[in-house]
């Protein structure tokens, strides 16, 4: 047998599997400390979900990786390379929608791939599959203000979609939507996970929706926020979803959640 070459060791550790590396990132702000020393891999194409209590700094993560907010300390690597700021391979679904509101839906939609320089008539055709896949069609011509909390939420998620960035980050994309619709994203999402090898790293406040979308969860303590626990649920995805929300091993993973988010949040 001939011994591993120089090359192979030599290649970067974030080939492969790991799409985002969260490196003792702390941040203060002016005089509230968020983080402290939060290190986590997010595996590519995988669906991660930061769970933890308000203000814990889910959003201030988020926007960490997304390049929007400077760490006080620490580092994020996006495919290997350091982050400086914003970049195409990363689309943020942001819990305040941000939406522009002088533009419509269609506009919105299209609006990152205008940046890229994309023709409209491209753009557009893109734009409106995924105005599609999110429920809105009908809809392309209305602005902001003319749409309810969780249709401008959809736009959000159709605009990341969009892009097709390779890292979407969602920052409780279905908080504004109706539990039978959010039970339709849910499915979608993981649809999408299964579909496409994107990472997805997910907020949400609702414990059965993490245990029912993610591959991984990560619990975050109260403020100075750290990582308290890392859960990998143990799902048969290949049930229909009412069997996956009575299945034994949903059951136990939702109670161990919440005995973990009681231990490290009081
Ligand atoms: N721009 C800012 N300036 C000062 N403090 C901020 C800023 N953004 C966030 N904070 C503070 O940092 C802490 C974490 O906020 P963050 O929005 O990240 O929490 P979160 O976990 O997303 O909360 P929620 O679950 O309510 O969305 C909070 O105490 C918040 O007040
Ligand atoms: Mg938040």
């Amino acid at each position: 047998m001939t011994a591993p070459t120089a090359s192979i060791h030599a290649l970067p550790r974030t080939e492969g599997d790991i799409a985002v590396e969260v490196r003792s990132i702390c941040k203060n702000y002016s005089d509230v400390e968020a983080l402290r020393l939060i290190d986590l891999d997010f595996p590519r194409g995988k669906l991660t979900t930061l769970l933890g209590p308000s203000g814990c700094g889910k959003t201030t993560l988020l926007k960490i990786i997304a390049g929007l907010v400077e760490p006080t300390s620490g580092e994020v690597r996006v495919n290997g390379k350091v982050v400086t700021g914003p970049g195409p391979e990363r689309a943020f679904v942001f819990q305040d929608f941000a939406l522009m509101p002088w533009a419509t839906v269609m506009r919105n939609v299209a609006f990152g791939l205008e940046l890229k320089g994309m023709a409209k008539a491209e753009r557009q055709s893109i734009a409106r599959h995924y105005i599609a896949e999110v429920g809105l069609t009908g809809f392309e011509n209305k602005y902001p203000h003319e749409l309810s909390g969780g249709m401008r939420q959809r736009v959000g998620l159709a605009r990341a979609f969009a892009v097709n960035a390779e890292v979407l980050l969602l920052d409780e994309p279905f908080s504004a939507v109706d539990e039978q619709n959010r039970r339709k994203f849910q499915e979608d999402l993981l649809q999408l996970v299964e579909k496409e090898r994107k990472t997805f790293i997910f907020v949400t406040h609702s414990i059965e929706e993490a245990v029912y979308v993610s591959d991984r969860i990560v619990l975050l303590s109260r403020r100075p926020s750290r990582v308290a626990q890392i859960i990998e649920p143990k799902i048969d995805r290949t049930s229909s979803p009412d069997a996956i929300r009575r299945d034994q091993g949903y059951l136990d993973t939702v109670e161990e959640i919440w005995q973990g988010l009681k231990h490290y949040v009081d």
